[in-house]
């Protein structure tokens, strides 16, 4: 099968150097250098086809012809080859269903669930067995939208929201708007490949998590000094997740219960009471959360469950 060049990247973690000049500007909308670009494409005619399928169409599809065994005239009508003519234009075979949804997605693969056939290891597919937490919400669970914390931190719509590139000057859209219009809105049970209306709505993140679960989501950054490795914390803020204590805030950073900030409530859950010294004294998630690489070359937490790991037998750390 032919592959294209492609602006996705089959590697977990994306290493790209971007000279710092480039600027940091602050999202939304994020940066355009991982992944796709964050717009609808179910509307296009040959032209847009073209812009990203640049290459040899022809080439393309003849040695597709080969490979399959396919007569000449299972793609060319042979009374419009008499007149010169080839093909008429790409969705004279592909289907799209304009504002709907995109060729891409009525492909087989993305109708059985297959995303990461494509998306690669920007995501991860619903069926596969990864892990999604099972624990209850706290503080620092994120949301999909309308997070609480200062200037909406804590959901992915801090960063990621419609605006326009700042690079391009193109259009970007909502997040609602990429996902919808793939076109599995239309799905029967299609709702449910994103959404799980029945979980309480400070769980909403974990509906999401059926492809952008912890292992994904913490692997997706760019190397922004130009060294060659991506150093949690030690990045650019808003080149992708993991770079820098704000990234964490920004999916993290929900507001804190003055309530619990004020107590010295010895009931105060263990998670709770830790993430409380984020706002009583400037403690960063990385300063007891560490990113290891694990033997996938992927970026794993560091066990943060057992006292010991971080406090010494019978003291404070
Ligand atoms: C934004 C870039 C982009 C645009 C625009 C685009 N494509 Fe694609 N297309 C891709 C990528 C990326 C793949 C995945 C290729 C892979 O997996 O090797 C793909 C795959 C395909 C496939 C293979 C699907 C399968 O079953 O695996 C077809 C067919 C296709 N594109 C047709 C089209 C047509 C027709 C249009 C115009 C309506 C179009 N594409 C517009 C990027 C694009
Ligand atoms: C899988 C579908 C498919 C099959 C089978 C196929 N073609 Fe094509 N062919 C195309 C498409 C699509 C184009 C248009 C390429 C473009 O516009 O860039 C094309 C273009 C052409 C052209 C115009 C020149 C070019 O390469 O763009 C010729 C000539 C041609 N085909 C001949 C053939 C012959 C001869 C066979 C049988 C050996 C054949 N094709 C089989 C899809 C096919
Ligand atoms: C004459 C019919 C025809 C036309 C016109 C046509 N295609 Fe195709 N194309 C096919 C067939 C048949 C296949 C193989 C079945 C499939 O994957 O849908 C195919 C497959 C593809 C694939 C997947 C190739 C792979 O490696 O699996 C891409 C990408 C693609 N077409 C893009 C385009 C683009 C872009 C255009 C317009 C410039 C176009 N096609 C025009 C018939 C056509
Ligand atoms: C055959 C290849 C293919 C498969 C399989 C596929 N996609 Fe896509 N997807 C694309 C391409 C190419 C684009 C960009 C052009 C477009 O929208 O069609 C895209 C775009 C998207 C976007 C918007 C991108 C952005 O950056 O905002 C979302 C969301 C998306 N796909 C979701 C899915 C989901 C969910 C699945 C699995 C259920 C899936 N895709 C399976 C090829 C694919
Ligand atoms: C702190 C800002 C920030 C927040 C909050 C955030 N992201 Fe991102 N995300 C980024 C940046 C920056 C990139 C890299 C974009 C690029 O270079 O294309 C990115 C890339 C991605 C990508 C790779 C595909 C693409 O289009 O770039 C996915 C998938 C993604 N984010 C999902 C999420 C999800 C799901 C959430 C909420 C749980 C979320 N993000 C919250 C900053 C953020
Ligand atoms: C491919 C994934 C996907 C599918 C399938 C999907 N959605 Fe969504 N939906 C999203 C994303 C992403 C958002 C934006 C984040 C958010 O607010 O939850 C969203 C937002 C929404 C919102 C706004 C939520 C809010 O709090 O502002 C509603 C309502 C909604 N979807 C309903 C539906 C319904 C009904 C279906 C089925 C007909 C559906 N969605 C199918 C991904 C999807
Ligand atoms: C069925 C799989 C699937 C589910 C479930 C899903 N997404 Fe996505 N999401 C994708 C794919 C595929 C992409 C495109 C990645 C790329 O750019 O290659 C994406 C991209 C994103 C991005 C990056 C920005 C963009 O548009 O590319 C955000 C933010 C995001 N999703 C949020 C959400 C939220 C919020 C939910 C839950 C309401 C959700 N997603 C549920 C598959 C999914
Ligand atoms: C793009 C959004 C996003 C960003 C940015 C992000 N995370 Fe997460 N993180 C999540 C999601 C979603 C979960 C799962 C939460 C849940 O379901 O309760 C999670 C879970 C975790 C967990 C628990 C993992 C487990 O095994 O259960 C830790 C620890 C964590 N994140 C720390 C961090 C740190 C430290 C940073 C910054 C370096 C960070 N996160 C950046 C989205 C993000
Ligand atoms: C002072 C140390 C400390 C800091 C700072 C800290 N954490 Fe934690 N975190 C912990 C400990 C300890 C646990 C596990 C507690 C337990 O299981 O008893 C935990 C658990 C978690 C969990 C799992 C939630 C749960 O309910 O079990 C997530 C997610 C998480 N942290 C994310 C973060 C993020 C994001 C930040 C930055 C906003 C952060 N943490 C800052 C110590 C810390
Ligand atoms: C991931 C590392 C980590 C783990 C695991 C961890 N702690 Fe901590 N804990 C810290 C750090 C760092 C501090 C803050 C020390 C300081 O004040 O600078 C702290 C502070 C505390 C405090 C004082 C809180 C306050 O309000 O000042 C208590 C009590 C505590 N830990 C108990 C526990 C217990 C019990 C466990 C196991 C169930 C545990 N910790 C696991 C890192 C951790």
């Amino acid at each position: 099968m032919n592959k294209f060049v492609l602006p996705i990247l089959g590697f977990f973690l994306v290493l790209l150097s971007l000279p710092l000049s480039v600027g940091a500007e602050t999202p939304p909308p994020v940066r355009q250098d991982l992944g796709l670009f964050d717009a609808v494409f179910n509307d296009l005619d040959e032209a847009g086809c073209r812009a990203c399928h640049g290459g040899n169409i022809g080439t393309l599809h003849h040695t597709l012809a080969a490979d399959e065994g396919l007569t000449c005239y299972s793609c060319h009508n042979p009374v419009l080859v008499n007149q010169g003519i080839f093909v008429v234009g790409c969705l004279e075979c592909h289907e799209q269903q304009p504002g709907v949804a995109s060729v891409h997605h009525l492909a087989d693969s993305a109708l059985a669930g297959d995303c990461v056939d494509c998306h690669g290891s920007m995501v991860q597919n619903r069926d596969d067995g990864h892990y999604v937490p099972s624990y209850a919400a706290t503080m620092v669970t994120p949301l999909p939208s309308r997070g609480t914390g200062a200037e909406g931190q804590g959901s992915c719509r801090f960063c990621h929201d419609w605006g326009t590139d700042f690079a391009s000057g193109e259009p970007i859209s909502t997040n609602m708007e990429t996902h919808h219009e793939t076109g599995f809105y239309a799905q029967p049970g299609g709702c449910y490949w994103c959404h799980n209306p029945l979980a309480e709505p400070a769980l909403a993140i974990r509906a999401c998590e059926q492809c952008h679960a912890p292992l994904s989501i913490h692997n997706i950054q760019a190397d922004t000094n130009g060294d060659g490795v991506i150093t949690p914390g030690g990045e650019a803020p808003y080149f992708g997740h993991i770079g820098s204590n704000e990234d964490c805030l920004g999916c993290h950073g929900g507001a804190v219960d003055p309530a619990l900030l004020s107590s010295r409530n010895s009931a105060i859950d263990n998670p709770t009471r830790h993430h409380l010294l984020v706002a009583s004294k400037g403690k960063k998630c990385l300063d007891c959360h560490q990113l290891l690489l694990n033997d996938d070359g992927l970026f794993v937490f560091k066990d943060f469950r057992v006292c010991s790991s971080c406090h010494a037998q019978g003291g404070r750390r």
